[in-house]
């Protein structure tokens, strides 16, 4: 029997598997207003790039050490989501992970804290990873694609425009370098959109399932945990695109 099917099997036995175990009540689930269905509810006008000075300019990223990444991402200015951060949130983890997920953009939660996924869904995520035998931290990285909360006028989180994530993407484009995983879980449809090149009308069901490849690394899309919590029916399919990426990660 392979690998992974042992582990679809022991999860089941556990009760773990398919269905992950929510350790806060779905009501509490207020940021999982964003991601899949949730379209936002406001329009929120892109910045116009020549309204913030660019990090990027001088080409450093790709040459920067972590510690450097890291305090450029809390200084930076490349984009309006600076203007109303509490915090960056550059991403959290083993700096060697073997597994590297990536959300679309830090919430409420995250902003206060400067780490990402402490939210509900965060808690999801923890159960995500733990079914598959991880732990934040231990062989795994979070990070997201745009650093600072994107948040609508309405004071809610929403999803980052196309612009805000193409001046995020030289940062998560290092942190890969740097980290080199052996395995990618893009988190929703902006992580896939952005990480595949494909454009954000793509739907998700035709993106997951499958295999994909960053810069050589298999990547694999599944739903973002926000999702599930308000649909918890497709957790079933989502742990199937993370059997499929442990498949991935085994053949390495
Ligand atoms: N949702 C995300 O995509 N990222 C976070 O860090 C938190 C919620």
């Amino acid at each position: 029997m392979a690998i992974d099917q042992l582990k679809a099997r022991r999860l089941e036995q556990m009760g773990l598997g398919p269905v992950w175990v929510l350790r806060m009540p779905v009501g509490h689930a207020l940021d999982a207003s964003r991601s899949e269905s949730a379209a936002p509810s406001v329009h929120v006008p892109a910045p116009r790039s020549e309204d913030y000075s660019s990090a990027h300019a001088n080409g450093a990223i790709p040459a920067m050490d972590w510690d450097t990444l890291e305090s450029t991402i809390r200084s930076c200015t490349s984009c309006g989501l600076c203007q109303g951060r509490t915090h960056a949130v550059p991403g959290i983890g083993d700096r060697q992970a073997r597994w590297l997920f990536i959300g679309e953009g830090p919430g409420r939660h995250e902003d206060l804290q400067g780490e990402p996924f402490v939210g509900p869904a965060g808690k999801l995520l923890d159960n995500m990873m733990r079914a598959l035998g991880l732990a934040r931290g231990k062989h795994t990285y979070i990070a997201n694609i745009v650093k600072c909360r994107p948040v609508g006028d309405d004071g809610r989180d929403r999803p980052p425009s196309a612009d805000e994530a193409a001046a995020c993407m030289p940062y998560l484009e290092r942190q890969i370098a740097l980290i080199k995983p052996d395995v990618i879980i893009a988190l929703g449809k902006t992580a896939a959109a952005s990480l595949l090149g494909v454009g954000e009308d793509t739907a998700l069901s035709g993106l997951r399932g499958k295999p994909h490849s960053y810069a050589g690394i298999p990547l694999v899309v599944t739903y973002h945990p926000a999702y599930l919590l308000r649909k918890p029916a497709d957790k079933a399919k989502s742990w199937q695109d993370l059997c499929l990426a442990q498949r991935l990660y085994d053949e390495r």
